[in-house]
């Protein structure tokens, strides 16, 4: 089976933090098709209930509106660490909040780890090498972070959660995976998340001016979302010894200006590029070094960003963006 790679398929009890957004939900989507026992827990801050709407009638899918900065007790067997707020704009509407959500929910899943002796994977982020100063980022490049600058609270919380997945396994053997995760795209991105990805398909689909940041040369690898949760779950399955990091993402590099041309070709759009000045601590290159994901899980990016990118200019245009509200003000 697919992802399955390492071990036989065995009905594990498996709980997704932040399992009803973008990545989440696909996650969870694989993992109920898996046939496992999946808890999905969220607390609904950047998602929207639809996105697991159809897996609510599987009997092995259950869905818990929790809050991770708060103790949960569980009884599982493995648990993927996903809940934080993941795009600018919104880890920095409350940047308290995310440095929270990211630490405390880390001790909160590792204590949950440690009781149960279950498997936990951290998803960790490419920012925690912040605005490289090595070109691709392999594992060992220890990062270029501002403590203090507007990305901090997403950048240093992902840091910190890290350390104490380390010492959690260091101290007290928690069995540990960490995925450095590069930037994923796909259906079910959050249509106001303000990234490039999504503004465009939506600017595009509704002919308006596409919104280069800096002079659009700046590039970004892209990797597709199916192919981001098999490498989440080939980590997942790897034997103990393969704690991570591991870099997840796709190598082949595009420029903002590339990209929006795709998309604009892909919509069939009129629209034009205006540019805007560059937000602040914004880095200019990143792009993942897999050497590591492919010789330690096998894995590596299958699907063609360009065809990656029509499924999701096809899942913009079939949205009621009505559905979609920004993050709730009362956190
Ligand atoms: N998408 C990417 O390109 C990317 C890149 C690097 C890392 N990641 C990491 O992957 C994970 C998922 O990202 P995503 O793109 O799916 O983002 P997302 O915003 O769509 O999903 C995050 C989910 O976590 C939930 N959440 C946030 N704070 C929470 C809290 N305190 N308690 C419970 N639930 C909470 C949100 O409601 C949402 O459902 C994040 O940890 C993110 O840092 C994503």
């Amino acid at each position: 089976m697919a992802g399955e790679g390492f071990s036989t398929m065995k009905i594990r009890r498996i709980v997704v933090t932040g399992g009803a957004g973008f990545l989440g939900s696909h996650l969870c989507d694989r993992l109920v098709e898996q046939g496992h026992d999946v808890i999905c827990i969220d607390n609904f801050f950047t998602s929207q209930k639809i996105n697991v709407a159809r897996l609510l009638s599987r009997p092995n899918f259950e869905l818990i509106r929790h809050d991770v900065t708060h103790p949960l007790w569980l009884e599982v067997d493995e648990i993927y660490n996903l809940a934080c707020p993941a795009a600018p704009g919104h880890y920095q509407y409350n940047p308290i909040k995310t440095m929270k959500t990211s630490v405390m929910g880390a001790i909160n899943v590792l204590g949950m780890a440690k009781r149960c002796n279950a498997k936990v994977l951290q998803a960790s982020t490419s920012e925690v090498y912040g605005d490289p100063t090595v070109h691709p980022q392999p594992e060992t490049y220890r990062g270029n972070v501002s403590p203090i600058g507007p990305r901090a609270c997403y950048d240093e919380g992902k840091r910190a959660a890290e350390t104490l997945f380390s010492d959690y396994h260091r101290k007290n053997h928690v069995k540990i995976r960490i995925a450095r995760i590069f930037n994923t795209f796909g259906p079910r991105m959050h249509p106001f998340d303000g990234r490039v990805v999504s503004n465009f398909a939506r600017q595009a689909l509704a002919g308006e001016d596409l919104t280069i940041f800096g002079d659009g040369r700046q590039t970004r690898s892209f990797c597709y979302v199916d192919d981001l949760i098999e490498g989440l779950i080939r980590l997942m399955n790897a034997p103990d010894t393969v704690t991570g990091p591991v870099n997840l993402g796709n190598p082949k590099e595009s420029s903002m200006l590339e990209l929006a041309q795709t998309i604009i070709d892909l919509a069939g759009s009129k629209s034009k590029l205006v540019f805007r000045p560059l937000p602040a601590d914004d880095p200019t290159q990143r792009q993942p070094d897999i050497t590591l994901a492919k010789a330690t899980l096998g894995w590596e990016p299958k699907v063609d960003p360009r065809e990656g990118l029509a499924r999701t200019v096809e899942w913009f245009r079939n949205i009621d963006l009505r559905h979609y509200r920004p993050p709730t003000p009362n956190f």
